[in-house]
């Protein structure tokens, strides 16, 4: 099959593929999403296929307006209203309790929840008004490689699998959206995202925050966060600490194979680089660093021999929780610290 990548004046194109049942991956401001028509089953059992993804691991269902979310989803809270009058649409995937078989299996894992999301794309939510149907929309990548944030990332993972790329540039936010738990008596974040725990509390009073580590014998809420994430060939390692930096740098000069080193500009700039280190510059600040942080792995993946990545981290608040989860399941939890590794 020919992956094509249709313009923003081929949106009518793109949506007739939709409703044909192919597939047809789309931007929205996080990460670029894999779409199917979300009411047809053998559509939404090739994105399965086409990602390499656990069928066991629901879909969101992305949609332009609220009268479809009312159609599948058991009547909306106050508190739920609320949340949609805020964040949508933007980055808020929040979890409802679903009406009777309103929804098939392979599009909820045969939960009797399921996750919905209006993106803040207008791109995306025109290509969904017209196709007429809502789209599942898990991140458009191979599963377990870094999310999509460019149309390029997508035909990459999956050119030959997918009808086409609905392309608008780079991506805004670089991480997939929070995601919040409606169906529970609190509201509990099960993946943190572009909207904090904070703007959520503000909003709702009462949020239980996410939890980062699920214990073995525990089963985590949102499926997908059991599965391994955004792992590159390479080892990534977190190092937390600016000072560390110095400490890597003259570990990684004493190497005989290539490291890749990303951080922001400001640290670069004070850094005497050995030949054999890449570099790759994570912007000014956090939310620099969130937009480009999978660009920057899947760099090192493609362009690159390095078997060490040392990543900067960030504090672990705001947008910093969210580009922490990502950086943290990258890493398999390896931290540079004290001049050495340590499997936190
Ligand atoms: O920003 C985003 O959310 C992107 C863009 C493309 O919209 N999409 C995305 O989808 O990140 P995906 O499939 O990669 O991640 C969705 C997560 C998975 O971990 C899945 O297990 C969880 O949402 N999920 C889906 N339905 C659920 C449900 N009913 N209950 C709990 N978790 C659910
Ligand atoms: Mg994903």
């Amino acid at each position: 099959m020919e992956t094509k990548i249709y313009t923003l004046d081929q949106i009518d194109e793109a949506a007739a593929a939709l409703k044909k049942g192919q597939l047809v991956a789309f931007p929205t401001e996080t990460v670029y999403g894999l779409g199917a028509d979300a009411t047809n089953v053998e559509a939404v059992s090739h994105v399965y296929e086409a990602k390499g993804r656990p069928s066991d691991n629901p879909l969101i269902v992305t949609i332009a307006d609220v009268a479809t979310l009312e159609k599948f989803a058991q009547p909306l809270s106050d508190q739920v209203k609320l949340l949609i009058k805020t964040f949508w649409p933007g980055s808020l995937t929040i979890i409802l309790p679903l009406k009777k078989d309103a929804l098939s299996k392979t599009v909820t894992g045969g939960l009797d929840t399921a996750a919905f999301r209006m993106p803040a794309n207008a791109a995306t939510l025109s290509l969904i008004r017209t196709a007429g149907v809502p789209i599942v929309g898990p991140s458009a990548n191979t599963s377990g490689k870094p999310s999509p944030t460019l149309a390029e990332h997508v035909y990459h993972d999956l050119k030959g699998k997918i009808a086409g790329i609905l392309d608008d540039g780079p991506t805004d936010v670089g991480v997939e959206s929070t995601i919040i738990d409606m169906s529970t008596d609190v509201p509990t974040i099960l993946r943190p995202g572009a909207v904090t725990e904070d703007q959520l509390a503000d909003v709702l009073g009462t949020v239980q925050g996410n939890k980062h580590k699920v214990g073995a014998n525990e089963t985590p809420k949102a499926p997908g966060m059991k599965y391994k994430h955004y792992a590159p060939d390479a080892q990534v390692e977190i190092v937390d600490h600016p000072s560390d930096f110095k400490a890597a740098v003259d570990w990684a000069g004493q190497q005989a194979t290539k490291v890749g080193l990303m951080a922001t500009d400001d640290i670069l700039a004070k850094l005497d680089v050995p030949a054999n280190v890449e570099t790759y510059s994570l912007g000014a600040d956090v939310a620099a660093a969130s937009h480009l942080l999978f660009a920057g792995l899947r760099h090192f993946d493609l362009e690159t021999e390095v078997a060490t990545i040392f990543t900067q981290g960030f504090s672990n608040d705001g947008l910093g929780a969210a580009y922490m989860n990502r950086l943290n399941k990258s890493a398999g939890g390896v931290h540079f610290t004290n001049n050495k590794s340590v499997d936190k």
